[in-house]
């Protein structure tokens, strides 16, 4: 989002009592408040821009306030509604990245017109179809899915922030995702892109674990590392916290020895 855009968010926030730190609408490990999605309704409908909402971690929502769904807020607020698109995809929040469905809702004729036209590039087999629709139809299994997800993930979130606190690693205060950022602070000797980059060579080659550094994402702020805590089972996750722990007591043991 660029600056000026930023600014008339904040001016159009401010006149709705709503102060909202923007890029927070991109960050998805936050869900976004319902007052900051209808301050961006009003935007976009104000300056006649299309607004895309990518809403593919709709259901790892572990904690609240909840997610909204974008057709919530236009139910609230008069809007063009040819401005309004979501994406969509099974990849995450299902677990199914395999199955490569995705899907694209739109208000707009013109737009699931051109994207009917398009979808003859990667067209979704049928028995795929078949199996997915009887798999969305069972309202009973969707719902028991998503909530034994969303449990499943609010303990692993806590039980792998706490181990991370317990050597003094902090992480960014979330409510979704199957992502955490990890603050390894306490790791870098300098605050510089290059120290960044050597910590996550030294993760990556020697303690063999899987992290993106934040200047991967653009994040203007080093320090931060991004780590998936979905996709292992405990005990792996506990093998990850152990790896970490060594590399903290060496850092620490490296910095005593230097003093
Ligand atoms: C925000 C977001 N949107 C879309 C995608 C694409 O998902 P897929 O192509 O696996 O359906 C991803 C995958 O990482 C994502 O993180």
């Amino acid at each position: 989002m660029s600056r000026e855009i930023d600014n008339d968010l904040d001016v159009l926030g401010r006149r709705n009592g709503v102060q909202s730190n923007w890029q927070d609408v991109y960050e998805p490990s936050k869900l976004v408040a319902r007052e900051t999605l209808r301050i961006i309704v009003s935007f976009i409908n104000e300056k006649n821009i299309h607004l895309v909402a990518d809403e593919i971690y709709a259901a790892t929502a572990f904690n609240q306030p909840g997610f909204i769904s974008i057709p919530e807020i236009i139910e609230e607020i008069d809007c063009n509604r040819d401005l309004i698109h979501i994406v969509y995809s099974l990849s995450k929040d299902m677990g199914f990245p395999g199955f490569r469905v995705g899907i694209v809702y739109s208000y707009n004729d013109a737009m699931t017109s051109c994207a009917r036209k398009m979808s003859s590039f990667g067209l979704v087999s049928t028995q795929t179809q078949h199996m997915i629709a009887s798999m969305l139809l069972d309202d009973i299994f969707v719902e028991k899915f998503i909530a034994k997800s969303a449990e499943r993930l609010a303990k692993r979130h806590e039980l792998f922030t706490k181990g991370l606190a317990q050597v003094g690693i902090g992480s960014l205060k979330s409510n979704a995702w199957l992502f955490f950022w990890i603050d390894l602070r306490r790791l870098l000797e300098d605050s510089t892109f290059e120290f960044e980059m050597a910590l996550w060579r030294v993760i990556i080659h020697d303690v063999k674990l899987n992290v993106s550094p934040g200047s991967s994402f653009h994040c203007s702020e080093l320090r931060w590392f991004n780590v998936c805590f979905a996709n292992m089972d405990d005990e792996t996750m506990r093998v990850a916290l152990r790896r970490i722990r060594r590399l903290c007591d060496c850092q620490d043991a490296m910095l005593a020895k230097q003093s």
